[in-house]
């Protein structure tokens, strides 16, 4: 079956792929550039600190079982936080790392030599994934979706849907509109941020329409604000508060949702 475009429609299609071609140019130069300084700059405060370890510690628990011969791809991988953080689980399976920013790459790749850990990394694209139809066991993509603008996303879903082997694993990160819109009224260095390059939220309440190919779909909150500072309080009472961060609407004020889904068979 042929798809014809009217010429108004091919005219919206062209103007829609010249803009992303712009906005990809403009993350590479972002990310090429920052990647010196990109770990360092995430680190720099304790709440920050707590709030990716406590991400990857769920992304890493949502993953569920793997194995020697399972594949896992994390893209973007960065400067491969989140695959070091599983190497240091224990976890033995093949790693490959893909992002389009060299200079993220780079970094990634002699932090990975310096620990001795076995992990691939390679330039690609979200939007033309370098996989073969149904070859993946395993994908995760963090902090990503808010660098574009929300008609990309169900593109970037469907690409990830197309590697993805049938009953392989998806576990996304998307930030929450509620926090979004604090930080752009509270905080100041948030709204400088965003003149960098797009950050993008979205409603809690309207992803289950953008999983809707998706099977076993699941979501839950990371990043309570001052959970690190209970943290240091009270152990035990920040470990409450997350799992209701996980298990019920309190996940709606959290900073990032986490997704979870899988291919259908
Ligand atoms: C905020 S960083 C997140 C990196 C990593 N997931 C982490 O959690 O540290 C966003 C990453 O997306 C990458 N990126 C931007 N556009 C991309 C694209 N079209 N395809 C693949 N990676 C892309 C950037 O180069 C950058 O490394």
């Amino acid at each position: 079956m042929s798809i014809t475009f009217d010429s108004k429609q091919e005219e919206s299609v062209q103007t829609e792929s010249m803009e992303l071609d712009g906005l990809r140019s403009k993350l590479i130069h972002l990310y090429d550039h920052n990647a010196p300084r990109y770990d360092n700059d995430r680190s720099t405060t304790e709440s920050l600190h707590y709030y990716f370890d406590h991400a990857h510690r769920a992304v890493d628990a949502l993953i569920g079982p793997t194995n020697k011969r399972t594949l896992h791809v994390d893209m973007p991988v960065g400067t491969g936080r989140f695959l070091f953080f599983l190497r240091q689980q224990n976890r033995q399976h093949r790693m490959v790392g893909i992002d389009i920013s060299k200079g993220m790459l780079e970094v990634a790749a002699q932090s990975s030599k310096q620990n001795h850990y076995d992990i691939e990394f390679s330039q690609g694209d979200a939007f033309a994934l370098p996989f073969a139809d149904s070859s993946v066991d395993v994908l995760t993509s963090l902090r990503m979706f808010h660098l574009f603008p929300h008609c990309y996303w169900p593109g970037l879903l469907d690409e990830m849907y197309r590697v993805l082997k049938p009953g392989g694993v998806l576990v996304t990160e998307l930030r929450n509109a509620a926090r979004g819109t604090a930080c752009q009224l509270l905080v100041p260095g948030f709204r400088k941020r965003r003149k960098q390059h797009p950050h993008v939220f979205v409603n809690p309440l309207s992803i289950k329409p953008l999983f809707r190919r998706w099977e076993n779909m699941h979501m839950q909150g990371v990043g309570l604000d001052a959970l690190s500072k209970i943290h240091r309080f009270s152990p035990v009472i920040a470990k409450g508060v997350d799992t209701l961060q996980r298990t019920t609407f309190v996940r709606y004020f959290s900073k990032t949702m986490i997704i979870r889904a899988t291919k259908p068979h």
